[in-house]
């Protein structure tokens, strides 16, 4: 269930109106429903009851304070993949013992930092990585609790720069190869062998690839246990793709975790599902303005304020986000959508039927609650744009808009 909706023809997020949001925040800004984020969190939390299961949330999809904060209030716990996303979720008040540390490349200061705040588990990548966690910890005079990340080579079949489960991706350890890295590991003084862990990809729309995967995780920590290996986590990482266009055909979040509750059905462990974009996606729009309206011999561009830099899912992936109008018109026309910067990749959607539109109008992209605002970045010096947090008839402005001083100021010019 999505929360925006059109009231008397205009656009509401929850029981905001964007058209007056909009009067207020100089657009393009992304606002969120703090009501659908809960929701969707919830979801997880409520179908995965029969397990003793904990819902880290993979906080690369929106890693706004104001976001993390409000899934921390519900209990949630963290993925993070950099020491930076670890600050973050601390500070948003995650409670370290419910945060995993993933990511294909742990540096010394990350591993340290790590230690120091006491976070659940390491989901190790490498041999090498696992050697330097066990170094560092040693010479902390700790040890720390890791699970390895494995590899099944199990196509997710999704976007090939997001599949991250084939033996080919730089991601985790071959399958085949972890009962000698767990003896490793189980050598070693700094390390505390605790689960095994898992992430096939993202965006998948099939509940298949997860299920072949899981079941391959399963044989595994089958085989550790009787090797003597205390395996009590497994973390199956997260995943689960949404619907950007109504017929994508995505499971929701209450069959994914029924499959995963059959399969761990005589599971006595824990459980850590590490989910990102199907908690906060559908809850954020993009609120944009028409800038012009441009007739091309072969095509009509609209040329909104909004950019690539601002929403990079369709330059990167060829995502298509729908677009609609914030005041709803029953007349529609076929557009090419494109931003102001610089490049022909800047290009949201084309051949694009929908509302017709007139200079200094309003629209909004759906689903782009993640992997948006955080995939930003001020290519063109253009501004980072603000995020707003809606709640009933509230708004608060999460993330303000930097000032042009604070953007160039960063630079520095050298003495000579
Ligand atoms: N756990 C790990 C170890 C991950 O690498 C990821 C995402 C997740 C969990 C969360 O996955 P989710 O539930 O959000 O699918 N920028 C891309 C998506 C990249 C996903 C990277 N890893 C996009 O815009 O589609």
């Amino acid at each position: 269930m999505t929360k925006h909706h059109y009231q008397n023809n205009q656009l509401f997020l929850e029981q905001v109106n964007l058209e007056d949001l909009a009067s207020t925040i100089k657009t393009p800004f992304y606002c969120y429903s703090q009501r659908q984020i809960e929701q969707q969190y919830l979801a997880y939390r409520n179908n995965l009851s029969g397990l003793d299961a904990l819902v880290c949330y993979a906080v690369k999809a929106n890693s706004n304070q104001a976001v993390i904060k409000l899934l921390a209030d519900l209990g949630a716990g963290a993925d993070v993949v950099t020491s930076g996303e670890l600050r973050r979720a601390l500070q948003a008040g995650i409670p370290a013992d419910r945060i995993v540390y993933s990511g294909v490349a742990k540096t010394r200061d990350d591993i340290r930092l790590a230690l120091e705040s006491d976070i659940l588990q390491f989901n190790v990548e490498s041999i090498n990585e696992l050697k330097l966690i066990n170094k560092v910890a040693t010479e902390l005079n700790t040890s720390a609790r890791i699970a390895l990340r494995i590899n099944p080579d199990v196509d997710a079949q999704t976007h090939e720069k997001i599949s991250t489960g084939k033996a080919e991706n730089k991601f985790g350890i071959p399958i085949q190869d972890a009962p000698m890295v767990y003896q490793l590991a189980a050598g070693m003084q700094g390390i505390q062998i605790q689960g095994v862990d898992m992430h096939i990809g993202s965006q998948l729309t099939r509940l298949t690839p997860f299920r072949t995967a899981f079941e391959l995780l399963l044989e595994l920590v089958t085989d550790l246990r009787a090797a003597g290996h205390p395996i009590s986590h497994i973390d199956v990482g997260g995943g689960l793709g949404i619907n950007y266009q109504e017929d994508n055909g995505a499971p929701t979040i209450a069959d994914y975790c029924q499959q995963l509750s059959e399969l761990l059905s005589d599971w006595d462990g824990k459980v850590i599902v590490e989910p990102g974009r199907s908690i906060v996606a559908e809850a954020g729009l993009l609120v944009s303005s028409v800038i012009y309206i441009k007739e091309g011999h072969e095509r009509t561009f609209c040329i909104l304020d909004a950019a690539m830099n601002d929403l990079a899912r369709p330059s990167i992936y060829n995502a298509l986000h729908n677009i609609i109008p914030v005041n709803e018109s029953s007349e529609s026309q076929k557009y090419d959508v494109v931003g102001p910067v610089c490049e022909t990749g800047d290009t949201f959607a084309r051949d694009y039927t929908m509302a017709r539109l007139n200079e200094g109008d309003l629209v909004a992209f759906t689903c782009v609650g993640g992997y948006g605002a955080v995939m930003s970045s001020t290519y063109n010096t253009r501004q980072l744009i603000p995020e707003v947090l809606i709640k009933d008839d509230q708004y608060h402005v999460i993330r303000k808009r930097p000032t042009y001083d604070e953007l160039i100021g960063l630079d520095d010019l050298p003495q000579w």
